[in-house]
């Protein structure tokens, strides 16, 4: 299959969108650009489509995909008992980095949702993919467009590396803004509670519902008898091919700590201001010790950067506990296995 790179502008888009529409109509499946990662989107109530998702990915099968809908009308089609804090909630911060996981109807396949009796829904803040789910008049459903285990791809580029050859098409709308993926809160438990920290910090869904637990899969390695309440986070996640450590604490301490711990063969994640001191080494940065927009929009790109380079040993100094640093520093620590040293 020759895997095309639909690129809109002014001139062509009408007939590009059109094009990605059909696409998932007739049940392929193509390459979405998102506000937080591309996706790999196909019809959320075509079961065989949906299983392909599952196939190319290599996505084990008890993993459930977030459907994808153009505005917070469509929620009523899948979804039932919807409470009101679910409806202020889309008011508020959709189309955006939140999926809210609501008790599902029956119109959403059981692939979809990996036999589970909720679905994750989802309103991306992108024009381009809001249009296609409305020209298709089908639910999206996407996981990130990259192979099962793999770092998330925040351009189409690395959609192309991941896919090409193995789905239709990828639209190609530029890097994504946010770089890490949306934030998933449970909406059937009181209060609701995170199950994966993500592109909408914890903090501002605090403002409006008051204090939320996060799922403890989302911090730490889960013990032989735990099992986390978002299947997703039970699984080796975000890897490149060489192993990672994460370096925690006070930014200056961890460029330390890393530079002290330097062998050959090792590849550098640091924060702009500390790249002089890794020298002779591979290194990618994060963007500034205080950016974190940045750490979030670089955290992907440098992980799978090190997948083209001769490095044994990646290590991280990584981002805080705080905001949008949350989620960055959890898809570090998952890419570390949880191998983590605290400075
Ligand atoms: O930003 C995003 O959310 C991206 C873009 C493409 O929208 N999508 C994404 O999908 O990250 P995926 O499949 O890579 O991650 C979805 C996560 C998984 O951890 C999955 O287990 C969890 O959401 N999830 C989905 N449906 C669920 C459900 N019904 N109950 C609990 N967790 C669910
Ligand atoms: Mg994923």
């Amino acid at each position: 299959m020759d895997t095309k790179l639909l690129k809109p502008d002014d001139k062509n888009k009408d007939a590009l969108l059109k094009e990605a529409a059909a696409i998932i109509r007739s049940g392929g499946l193509l390459g979405i650009p998102t506000e937080t990662v591309y996706g790999l989107g196909a019809d959320g109530l075509n079961p065989r489509a949906v299983t392909n998702i599952f196939l190319a990915k290599g996505r084990p099968q008890d993993n459930p995909l977030i459907l994808h809908v153009p505005d917070v009308s469509w929620l009523e089609r899948y979804c039932h008992d919807i409470p009101d804090l679910a409806y202020e909630l889309a008011d508020l911060f959709w189309p955006g980095p939140l999926t809210m996981i609501l008790p599902k109807k029956d119109t959403v396949p059981s692939e979809t949702a990996a036999g589970l009796d909720t679905v994750g829904i989802r309103c991306p803040a992108n024009d381009l993919t809001r249009e296609i789910i409305r020209l298709a008049d089908r639910p999206v459903a996407a996981p990130s467009a990259n192979i099962s285990g793999k770092p998330s791809c925040t351009t189409a580029e690395a959609v192309m590396e991941d896919f090409s050859g193995r789905i239709d098409a990828v639209i190609d709308d530029g890097p994504c803004g946010i770089g890490v993926e949306s934030t998933v809160i449970d909406m059937t438990v009181t209060p609701p509670q995170i199950l994966r920290p993500g592109g909408m910090p914890a903090e501002t869904l605090e403002a409006v519902i008051g204090s939320i637990s996060v799922d403890k899969a989302a911090t730490r390695t889960l013990k032989a008898d735990e099992t986390p309440r978002s299947p997703g986070m039970k699984y080796r996640h975000y890897a490149p091919k060489a192993p990672v450590t994460a370096f925690t604490g006070e930014a200056d301490a961890t460029a330390r700590a890393i530079k002290e711990a330097l062998s050959e063969g090792c590849g550098i994640i640091c924060f702009e201001e500390y790249i002089p001191l890794f020298d002779g080494f591979p290194v990618q940065t994060l963007g500034q010790s205080h950016d974190a927009l940045a750490h979030a929009r670089h955290i992907f790109s440098a992980l799978r950067a090190f997948d083209h380079l001769p490095v044994t040993r990646i290590l991280a100094q990584c981002p805080g506990p705080d905001g949008l640093d949350f989620a960055v520093s959890n898809r570090l620590k998952k890419a570390a296995g949880f191998h983590i040293i605290e400075v």
